[in-house]
């Protein structure tokens, strides 16, 4: 029988980490559609797609082939037969794939992956209108988020760790411009489904945040 957890909310909540983690606690499959919106970006980028181009958005969709496969477990996005998840997760592509995102096209093409892949199966899918839109059925639905400072500070210490310069402050700007653009867009906004939970992590440890995504799902996965 499937069992879907959705888990959404703004850039850097830590989303993927905890998905991930409380996911093979589970036994769940782990979909990050986050990752499907930088391949659309990637290509988009490096194609000189212009957004605001409504025939150009259509071919470049039309164009565009996403296949979602693992590899020990890990989420591999192969984009027209090329297998491009090591280039997703620059700040250049998170960046423009706030600017894809707003765009119906891309958003229906990827709202038909997301869903085949998560039907009948054990899933966690995280993102920004899971809860919302993309698995409105979803047996959990949670709404991770943050302080923009606390955010900031994560990213921040990410990045210094694998020896990359950077600034809290434009890291912090960066958050809340996203956050704005996540937010406000028409089509699927970031929202708090009136059925999640809403989770502030910013005191809050990765594996205390593990431990509760776990307990919730493991009552209501008995229900
Ligand atoms: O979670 P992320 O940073 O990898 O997401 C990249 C961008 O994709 C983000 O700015 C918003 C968009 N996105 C979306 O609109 N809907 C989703 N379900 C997932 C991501």
């Amino acid at each position: 029988m499937g069992f879907a957890m959705a888990i959404d909310g703004p850039a850097g909540a830590g989303k993927s980490t905890i998905a991930r983690l409380a996911g093979s606690k589970l036994g769940l499959i782990y979909i990050d559609t986050g990752a499907m919106f930088r391949a659309v970006a990637y290509y988009f980028h490096n194609n000189n797609i212009d957004v605001t181009s409504k025939e150009a958005v259509k071919s470049a969709c039309d164009n565009i082939n996403i296949d979602v496969t693992y590899s020990d477990g890990v989420q591999q996005i192969i984009l027209n037969d090329e297998n491009i998840t090591a280039f997703l997760r620059k700040e250049e592509v998170g960046k423009m794939a706030s600017k894809v995102a707003v765009l119906a096209d891309v958003r229906t093409k990827l709202l038909n992956i997301q869903r085949a892949l998560a039907s009948s199966k054990r899933i966690v899918m995280d993102g920004r209108d899971i809860g919302t839109c993309v698995l409105p059925d979803a047996d959990v639905k949670i709404y991770l988020t943050a302080s923009s400072r606390v955010r900031a500070k994560r990213r921040f210490d990410e990045l210094t760790s694998k020896g990359e310069k950077c600034d809290i402050d434009a890291i912090e700007k960066d958050i809340i411009d996203r956050d704005y653009q996540d937010m406000h867009r028409e089509i699927a906004p970031l929202c708090q489904a009136e059925d999640a939970i809403y989770l502030d992590t910013s005191d809050m440890t990765i594996d205390e945040v593990v431990e509760k995504l776990v307990a919730i799902c493991r009552e209501k996965d008995h229900e």
